[in-house]
């Protein structure tokens, strides 16, 4: 049981046949591609998986194949809009656009996973996220909505956050970082995943952070091109968060960003990006690892990560404590 955690061992109700010595076997193969060093993720996996996603927005009959690490083939239904019964009186689920499902290699040979699946070698799936709505208005009940919708409040409190920032003294610091390091790699694109919508759920709770790593991505795009000696549009900025809104993609269009749908900002980090992520909902460092050596990533300390082994992702473990959150 050397590389399975304890608290992962626990013993949870699941249908009989999953007992520990099967799920090593079941297992094996994976472990095996692991120490091989066969990537869990690839950029032509991706690619194909955009292009399939895109076709499936027009198509009559919108299906997804997906091949996994060991030859299984699985094919999903494309069902956005679907609605189910709601969970309240009146209220209907409404099905969301397909959303990418990043399974590691810790999540497949994840013992406490299989108890609950069973095995599986797809390292990529596809799932509906649901919205409850009322039945007949179609409107969303209010814990579905943001709390604010109005553009020119969002764009005021964005542009507060943004100058808050720039006279922060974490910013001098950036500024003073960039500016005066030696041998500063090319950067010719920030690639920014999972910086979440700008638009607050609550009034009480609402902490900016959103706009503040928003404001971090612009900052890094004209420091770095200053320091360049181009022009920050020589810079490209991306972000990538399936929760931005209409709201969000308007506010950060008027700042030259572009927003691009999952998984099509993975594919773009590259050797000359600075990648950017902060609490992500997927597993960013791992897909990261597999893909590509960025020139840069900057993320929030981590809890401990339970499903690190010894491999790849030991690059990315040892430069996390090594500098502050800032890689290079
Ligand atoms: C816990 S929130 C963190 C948001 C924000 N970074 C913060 O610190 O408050 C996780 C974010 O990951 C986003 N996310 C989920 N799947 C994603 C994907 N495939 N690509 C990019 N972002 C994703 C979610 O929409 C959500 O905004």
């Amino acid at each position: 049981m050397s590389d399975v955690q304890e608290s992962d061992c626990e013993d949870i109700h699941c249908p009989p046949g999953r007992d520990y010595n099967t799920f090593m076997q079941e297992t094996a193969g994976i472990r095996q591609l692991y120490e091989a060093g066969v990537p869990f993720f690839t950029k032509e996996q991706l690619q194909d998986l955009s292009r399939q996603l895109k076709q499936a927005e027009t198509s009559d009959k919108p299906e997804i194949l997906i091949k996994g690490l060991e030859g299984t083939e699985e094919t999903f239904e494309v069902k956005t809009g679907v609605t189910r019964a709601g969970s309240e009186p009146g209220t209907e689920w409404v099905l969301k656009a397909p959303a990418i499902e990043y399974r590691t290699f810790g999540f497949l040979t994840s013992y406490r996973a299989y108890q609950m699946d069973g095995f599986s070698d797809l390292s990529l799936r596809v799932l509906h996220y649901m919205e409850l709505r009322d039945e007949v208005t179609k409107e969303l009940l209010p814990r579905f909505r943001y709390v604010v919708d109005s553009v020119d409040i969002i764009t005021n409190s964005f542009t507060s956050c943004i100058q808050a920032w720039e006279a922060s003294e974490s910013y001098a610091q950036l500024q003073k970082t960039v500016e005066s390091r030696e041998n500063f790699p090319l950067i010719t694109k920030i690639v920014a995943l999972a910086l979440g919508s700008m638009q607050p759920r609550s009034l009480d709770n609402w902490d900016h952070r959103s706009e503040y790593q928003h404001a971090l991505a612009l900052t890094l795009r004209d420091i770095v091109g200053k320091r360049q000696g181009e022009t920050s549009g020589n810079v490209q900025c991306y972000v990538q968060d399936p929760a931005y809104t209409e709201v969000d993609k308007s506010i950060l269009k008027t700042y030259d960003i572009t927003i691009l749908e999952d998984p099509d900002a993975f594919v773009e980090i590259d050797g000359s990006t600075i990648v950017l992520t902060f609490a992500p909902d997927v597993p960013v460092r791992q897909i990261v690892a597999d893909i590509a050596r960025p020139a840069m990533m900057i993320w929030n300390t981590c809890e401990e990560e339970r499903w690190v082994h010894n491999g790849r992702e030991q690059f990315i473990l040892e430069t996390r404590n090594s500098s502050q959150c800032m890689h290079t």
